[in-house]
């Protein structure tokens, strides 16, 4: 997987840089000035999970390659908003740098819900795969048709069930539970498929709201489980890995713009740097932050079997109907099929 990451990360400069001179968006380099830029970096996730470590190694590693000429802060924990306002103030160039969860911008660009699609993906491998080919240089146009220049993705694994009223195993046992769910309609739909609730809780308000039952259950990879500290105010885990979070990294067109050609190379050498160290952080903690809610001895674990997942996939066919209806989504799950046939 590491030796995958790496070679696909020198394709996706030497692609980068194609899309990039192509794009309608970015505009021919200015001539260099030596002009210096203060940026920032604002994100909703803890500064120590995957997400958070790359935010700071990409801030640091720009600032050391530029030779200090772009600065970039790093605000982590939702100290800006949430990651629709924070998109929302990247298109006006007031912030510099994101990697949101898809689902939390799809009022921005609804083709994201794609990847909320339940069992789209069976591994990682596929995953990455389809968002360093094809389908992400499609979701890059996306991008750069709101003021946002694509610099990559980045992820946050499968998503895991997590509730205070019984352990799931089988879609018939989520029936009745309300279920926090990111920004996306067709979370609300998934769970709605399985005669559950679905209820829109920003990210940095869901420990009150288990804490406080708002709502009985949440879906979230591992690492915001552990990072987020919601294992206390929930008794059950269930691995369902019954859907993958994609992290679209990217930055403002406005500040893009104004950045000389050398220092273009530098935000787009470092991003795909970054890139691959994310993805194997990410993969190299599940196991460590399994391992923590096993210690903590506050949860009680159990796993998805193959027939489970089957249920949970059968049970939300009405979700691949929606989106095969939404605008470009025809389109989307054809590329989509070449990546996981
Ligand atoms: C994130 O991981 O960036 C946010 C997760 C969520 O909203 O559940």
């Amino acid at each position: 997987m590491k030796k995958l990451f790496q070679i696909v990360s020198v394709l996706v400069v030497m692609l980068f840089s194609v899309c990039i001179a192509s794009s309608s968006i970015a505009s021919a380099a200015p001539a260099d000035t030596g002009q210096t830029f203060n940026l920032t970096f604002a994100h909703v996730v803890s500064a120590t999970h995957p997400k958070g470590m790359a935010a700071a190694r990409f801030a640091e590693l720009v600032e050391e390659r530029s030779g200090g000429r772009i600065t970039i802060n790093v605000f982590p924990d939702s100290q800006l908003g949430t990651d629709q306002q924070i998109t929302e103030q990247m298109m006006l160039d007031v912030i510099h740098f994101n990697a949101p969860l898809h689902s939390t911008i799809v009022s921005i660009i609804p083709e994201f819900e794609l990847f909320d699609l339940p069992y789209l993906f069976y591994s990682e491998e596929q995953a990455y795969a389809a968002l360093h080919g094809t389908l992400g240089e499609r979701f890059n146009e996306f991008l750069a048709a709101r003021n946002l220049v694509g610099l990559g993705y980045w992820t946050g694994g499968f998503k895991q069930l997590t509730n205070n009223v019984r352990p799931i195993h089988s879609v018939e046992d989520l029936s009745g539970l309300q279920m926090r769910v990111s920004q996306s309609p067709m979370l609300i739909s998934q769970f709605r498929a399985i005669n559950a609730g679905g209820i829109s809780i920003a990210f940095a308000e869901l420990y009150t709201a288990l804490s406080t039952g708002i709502a009985d259950g949440q879906e979230n990879p591992l690492s915001n489980i552990v990072t987020r500290r919601f294992y206390e105010v929930q008794s059950y885990v269930t691995i369902s890995n019954h859907g993958f979070f994609v992290y679209p990294f990217f930055m403002s067109a406005g500040t893009y713009n104004q950045l000389p050609e050398s220092l273009r190379q530098v935000i787009h050498d470092v991003a795909a740097e970054v890139a691959s160290f994310q993805w194997e952080l990410n993969a190299a903690t599940e196991q460590e932050y399994l391992d923590h809610l096993y210690e903590s001895g506050v949860v009680s674990i159990n796993y998805f079997t193959p027939e489970a997942m089957q249920g949970f996939r059968a049970a939300t066919q009405v979700t691949y109907d929606e989106f095969a209806q939404s605008p470009n989504g025809v389109e989307l799950l054809e590329i989509l099929r070449r990546y996981i046939d």
